[in-house]
């Protein structure tokens, strides 16, 4: 087989068979088939599109390109979460407690953040003396004592994906379909979960803008989800304006103690509770409804808090600065963004506030900056609220003058006040599943 074929195939817009997707995926990985081919490649993928079919085959090939986790010793079904990255999105740490504490086991693995959106695992690590690189035999340990563990990915997962990603983002072929589901759904693949929930964002700040591609990608993932065994269910939710009032890692963190002391913001509540009872529900646990109530009932009673506190301990972190946030190391600065006019927030360019957060220290502008745990924003007022001149829209926090300055004045960018109020869309937009996609 050659390479060039292949190329020319999809070129012409022809389905590839999956001798011939297994030998792309395994010659690039093996360091035969040059990048420049594979850009080729990428591209044509991008510009024709792929069969359900063939990207079930490829998401197959990239997942066993490397370690595939075995979590069979863990008792129960286990359910895996993805979210395809957001701004001010914590609701893993949120939404595993609450699925531990309904007695599922959560044996997660998650990123950093990547560009203007967050990673948990940065999160986790603005609690002081939190550990997220374990062995997976104390992994699997902490899962069976506590109940959940969240780590950090492990080296060796789904290397095809590492180097095609890389690739992708250098080349312009990342907002593909097939390419965005075949990446997600191979590296839950290979970490193991018997069932997978996504969260796929929809909105300014997500890389799915409009709700139709939205739903094409969670159709795309739960096929591929069938075609190997793994029931999938994805739920598209609104990025179009920040989730919660915090963005920035020790700032996240405590909201993610407010709402697990059963207060915190509406929104944030809401999604969590959605995304846990779907949880839940894949792990047989009950109907929609019933599940909703038991997310309910552990929040509200607290031993969805006690969860992660539990977590955090068996991880070496300094459980008290959950029970009391402002232990944090506070930024040194603390900004104010001034509404200049009255009027609605009409619209919130959330990419735009996930930059705002990282140039202020919040994120990595390059791989190896580092990052400053206390950074961040801190919203005052949100979309659909009136203010007044004067009114106070946003705190910053940054332990820098420049880059407070600068973080300030992208996110004044991003904010548009209006006369009118505007049409707010629900936060929770569609639901898929092998059965049927709902709209809301
Ligand atoms: N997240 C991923 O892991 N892969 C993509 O392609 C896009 C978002």
């Amino acid at each position: 087989m050659r390479i060039y074929d292949v190329i020319a195939k999809k070129r012409d817009a022809k389905e590839l068979t999956e001798e011939e997707i297994k030998f792309f995926i395994d010659g690039y990985v093996k360091g035969n088939i040059a990048d420049y081919q594979m850009s080729a490649l990428l591209m044509a993928i991008y510009l024709n599109g792929m069969s359900y079919k063939e990207t079930a085959i490829l998401t197959n090939c990239m997942a066993h390109s490397g370690e595939m986790i075995d979590l069979s010793s863990i008792n129960g079904i286990k359910v895996d979460k993805h979210s395809t990255g957001g701004v001010g999105d914590k609701t893993t740490l949120i939404i595993s407690p609450i699925v531990a504490a309904c007695g599922v086991p959560v044996a997660k693995m998650s990123g950093r953040g990547l560009g203007h959106t967050g990673g948990t695992i940065d999160k986790m690590e603005s609690i002081p003396g939190m550990k997220i690189a374990i062995e997976k035999e104390r992994f699997f340990e902490i899962v069976k004592e506590v109940g959940l563990s969240v780590v950090g990915q492990s080296g060796n997962l789904v290397p095809a994906d590492k180097k095609i990603y890389a690739l992708r983002d250098v080349t312009a072929t990342v907002e593909s379909i097939p390419l965005i589901a075949s990446s997600i759904m191979s590296k839950k693949i290979a970490a193991g979960s018997d069932r997978i929930l996504l969260d796929i964002k929809v909105g300014s700040g997500a890389f799915m803008k409009t709700k139709e591609d939205a739903i094409e990608l969670g159709k795309t993932m739960v096929a591929i989800g069938e075609k190997v065994g793994r029931e999938t269910v994805a739920i598209i939710t609104d990025m179009d304006r920040p989730l919660g009032k915090a963005i920035g890692n020790s700032l996240e963190i405590s909201e993610v103690c407010e709402v697990l002391k059963g207060r915190g913001p509406e929104d944030l509540r809401q999604i969590c509770i959605e995304l846990s009872a779907n949880m839940l529900y894949l792990a047989n646990k009950g109907t929609l409804d019933e599940c909703r109530s038991m997310a309910i009932k552990v929040l509200d009673n607290g031993e969805a808090f006690e969860k992660l506190k539990a977590m955090v301990l068996a991880q070496g972190g300094d459980v008290s600065v959950l029970e009391d946030n402002s232990k944090f190391a506070k930024a040194k600065i603390k900004g104010e963004l001034i509404s200049e006019k009255d009027g609605y927030i009409y619209s919130i360019d959330t990419e735009k506030c996930g930059i705002s957060a990282m140039v202020m220290g919040a994120g990595r502008e390059k791989k190896d900056s580092i990052i400053d745990y206390s950074a961040g924003i801190v919203f005052n007022k949100t979309i659909g609220e009136y203010v007044n001149k004067g009114d106070v829209i946003a705190y910053l926090y940054c332990s820098d003058e420049e880059k407070l300055k600068q973080g300030k004045k992208i996110l004044s960018d991003s904010i548009k006040i209006n006369d009118i109020a505007p049409n707010i869309v629900p936060l929770i937009q569609a639901r898929i599943t092998k059965d049927k996609i709902e709209k809301f």
